[in-house]
């Protein structure tokens, strides 16, 4: 799997990008809106959990590419998440702070929103997340997901859903 846009390449994780993915999610202020930054503990699960998704579900978190240096400089992706009690495809994403507001997240979510209809034919993707986590809700806007709903949640208080459905994909185009 492989995926290039105009500045990214998104491909599968690998155990040689731990140092790049752990200095990205054990940063405090990247990880503000999640119970506790990572730990190295966490990051090796999160890359093993991710190398799982790509065998099992054929999709999941990749390794976001910087073209212009080659430097993983965050990741993105597409995994099955809980949203409100069904299991449904979400496109997530974290990006290195000092490279944040330069489209990066939203670069890399369109690519991957497009995976998720061109190749892998799904009817809707969502994206979720605190209410609070404006620069993320921010990206699934930029992208034209639409607000669905907002549910109580005793991890996020609040959780915040967004929805881009197969045919609003092909009429934005
Ligand atoms: C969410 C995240 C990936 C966005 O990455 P990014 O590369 O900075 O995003 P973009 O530059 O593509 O921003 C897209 C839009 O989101 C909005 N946005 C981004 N950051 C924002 C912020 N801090 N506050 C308010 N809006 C913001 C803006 O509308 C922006 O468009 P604009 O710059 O044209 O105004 C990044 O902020 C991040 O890694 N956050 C921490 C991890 C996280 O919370 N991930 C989501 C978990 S649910």
């Amino acid at each position: 799997m492989l995926i290039e846009t105009e500045r990214l390449i998104l491909r599968e994780m690998n155990f040689e990008d731990f140092d790049a993915l752990y200095g990205i999610l054990s940063d405090a202020e990247t990880m503000r809106h999640y119970p506790a930054p990572f730990d190295k503990a966490k990051v090796k699960s999160w890359i093993d959990r991710n190398q799982r998704r790509y065998k099992e579900d054929g999709f999941g978190l990749w390794a976001v590419v910087l073209k212009k240096t080659g430097e993983v400089i965050g990741d993105c992706g597409i995994t099955l998440q809980p949203i409100h009690g069904e299991m449904l495809p979400e496109i997530g994403y974290h990006i290195r702070r000092d490279l944040w507001r330069n489209g990066y997240g939203s670069e890399a979510a369109l690519a991957s929103m497009k995976y998720a209809f061109e190749t892998l034919k799904l009817s809707a993707v969502y994206s979720y997340m605190k209410y609070t986590n404006a620069a993320s809700y921010g990206v699934a806007l930029k992208n034209g997901m639409r607000f669905v709903e907002e549910y109580d949640d005793p991890v996020n208080i609040k959780t915040r859903v967004y929805r881009i459905t197969r045919e609003e994909w092909l009429n934005r185009k």
